[in-house]
C-alpha cells in the first residue's frame, strides 16, 4: 500500500464512527445460543425480556420483505436512528428519599375522558397481517382490552374497520372497549396517483368508523406525499400515500365539520404547528415523526415536546398531548411524561410482538408497564401523573427558543 493511502486508511480507522446497531445488547443472542435455539426461528416468548427483543425475534421469523416493511424508514434513516438514540442525550435527575410506595396506583390515566390502565397506547400501523396472517390486528384489539390500554387502528390495517369493531370487548375499564381510528387522505383502491386523492373514500371510511363506534379520529398530517424508503423499495413494497397531495389546515376544518368525533392531528413536529392545532380547536395533539418513515431529518418526540415546552408551555394545559416514535424503554415514557406528554405510543414493537399473537402483544404491554413503574420509582417519582419537569436534564442543543 502507498504511504499516503496507508495514512488515509489509518486516519479512517481512527476517526471511524462507532458502528450503529439497531438494538442494544440485552444478552438475548448469547442466551439463545446457549440453549438449543436455531437461528431463523421465532424464539420462545418466555425469552422476550425487553421491548427490543421483539425486533430480533421478528427479524428471525418474518421473511425479508415483510420485516423490511415494518422496519423501513425514510432516506438514510437518520430520523429513525435519532428516535432511538436521542434518549441517551437526556439524563435523569433522580431524587432519593421520596416515598414511592404508592407509585403503582398512579399508573392509570384518563385521556380524552376515557380511563386506561397506563399512559401507553398501540400506535396506528398498517398491515398487521404480515406478522400474523390470520388474526392480524385482532390481536391488538384483544391485548389492548385485556391490558386496558388504548389501541388506535390504522386505516390501512389488514382487518377492516368492521372486523376490528366486532372484536371489541365489552368489559374494560370503560365498559365497552374504547378504540380510536386513524384516518388520512385515502387513495382510490390504494393505488398511487398524483394529487388526485379521492376524498369520498376518506369520508366513507370516517362514516364507517363512526358507525363502528370509534371514539376519536387520529388524522395523519405528516404524509402529504410519498416517502423515500429504500429498505422497503428493495422489495417493491409501496406506501399508501399519494405522490403529492393537498393536505392543509383547511382540510382539517372540513374533516372536523363532517364528524362529531374529536379529530386529533398526528405528526406535529414543531411548536408552530402545535399552536396552529390549538388555534384550530384540536382537542388533543399527537407529536410524532411517524417513526422516521416520512420526512427524513424530522425531530424525535422528545425534541418536539421540549421545543413546545420552551416556547409555548401553555399548549400542555390547553390540549392533551400524545407522542410516539422511538419509544422502547420505561425511561423513555417517563421522560416524555416529565415534559407534559400524557399518552405515549409505540408502533414497530407492537407489529413485531404480533408474531407471537395476542400473548406477545400482551407481554410487550406488561414489560412496558413494569419498566415504567420500576424506572420512575428508581428516579424518586411519587406520582406518574405529576412527573416533575426537572426530572430530566436536557442538553443545550435541544434549546431552540424561537422568536415570534
Ligand atoms: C409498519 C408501520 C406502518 C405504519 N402505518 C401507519 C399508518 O398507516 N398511518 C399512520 O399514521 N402511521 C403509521 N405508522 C406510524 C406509527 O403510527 C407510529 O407513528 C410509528 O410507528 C412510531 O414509531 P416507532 O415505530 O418507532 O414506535 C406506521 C408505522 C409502522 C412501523
Amino acid at each position: 500500500m502507498r504511504p499516503f493511502a496507508y495514512a488515509c486508511s489509518l486516519a479512517a480507522v481512527a476517526f471511524a464512527a462507532e458502528q450503529w446497531i439497531n438494538e442494544v445488547d440485552t444478552g438475548l443472542t448469547d442466551y439463545l445460543f446457549s440453549t438449543n435455539y436455531t437461528e431463523g426461528h421465532l424464539p420462545l416468548l418466555k425469552d422476550m425480556r425487553a421491548v427490543m427483543d421483539f425486533d430480533y425475534a421478528a427479524r428471525q421469523f418474518l421473511d425479508n420483505q415483510k420485516y423490511s416493511f415494518y422496519r423501513t424508514a425514510a432516506g438514510g434513516e437518520w430520523s429513525y436512528r435519532n428516535n432511538l438514540d436521542v434518549w441517551k442525550k437526556v439524563m435523569l435527575r433522580p431524587r432519593h428519599l421520596h416515598d414511592v410506595s404508592k407509585l403503582n396506583e398512579t399508573l392509570p390515566v384518563t385521556f380524552m375522558g376515557y380511563n386506561f390502565s397506563a399512559p401507553i397506547f398501540i400506535a396506528p400501523a398498517a398491515r398487521g397481517g404480515y406478522a400474523n396472517p390470520e388474526r392480524a390486528e385482532l390481536n391488538f384489539v384483544d391485548a389492548a382490552a385485556k391490558e386496558n390500554i388504548l389501541y388506535t387502528a390504522a386505516l390501512y390495517a389488514s382487518k377492516t374497520i368492521e372486523e376490528l369493531a366486532a372484536q371489541k370487548h365489552n368489559e374494560t375499564m370503560n365498559g365497552p372497549q374504547v378504540m380510536f381510528q386513524q384516518a388520512c387522505l385515502s387513495l382510490l383502491n390504494h393505488v398511487q396517483i398524483y394529487t388526485n386523492v379521492n376524498l369520498s373514500v376518506t369520508w366513507d371510511a370516517m362514516k364507517r368508523a363512526e358507525a363502528a363506534g370509534a371514539k376519536a379520529f387520529v388524522w395523519t398530517i405528516d404524509a402529504p406525499g410519498d416517502s423515500t424508503r429504500h429498505r422497503a423499495a428493495r422489495y417493491d413494497t409501496t406506501n399508501a400515500n399519494a405522490v403529492t397531495s393537498a393536505l392543509t389546515w383547511d382540510l382539517y376544518d372540513e374533516i372536523k365539520s363532517r364528524t362529531s368525533l374529536p379529530v386529533i392531528p398526528k405528526g406535529i413536529v414543531t411548536v408552530e404547528d402545535a399552536l396552529l392545532a390549538v388555534e384550530k380547536g384540536a382537542p388533543a395533539i399527537y407529536l410524532s415523526n411517524h417513526g422516521g418513515r416520512q420526512v427524513e431529518y424530522s425531530p424525535s418526540p422528545l425534541e418536539v415536546a421540549y421545543e413546545i415546552y420552551r416556547n409555548a408551555p401553555q399548549v400542555f394545559q390547553q390540549v392533551e398531548v400524545m407522542a410516539d416514535s422511538g419509544v422502547r424503554y420505561g425511561t423513555d415514557v417517563v421522560k416524555l411524561l416529565a415534559l407534559g406528554v400524557k399518552m405515549v405510543g409505540l408502533g414497530r414493537p407492537f407489529m413485531y410482538a404480533n408474531c407471537y399473537g395476542t400473548e406477545g402483544v400482551e407481554k410487550l404491554i406488561q414489560i412496558l408497564k413494569t419498566e415504567i413503574v420500576h424506572d420512575a420509582a428508581q428516579a424518586g417519582v411519587t406520582d406518574l401523573k405529576k412527573v416533575p419537569r426537572n426530572l430530566v436534564r436536557l442538553p443545550t442543543q435541544f434549546d431552540t427558543v424561537l422568536k415570534y
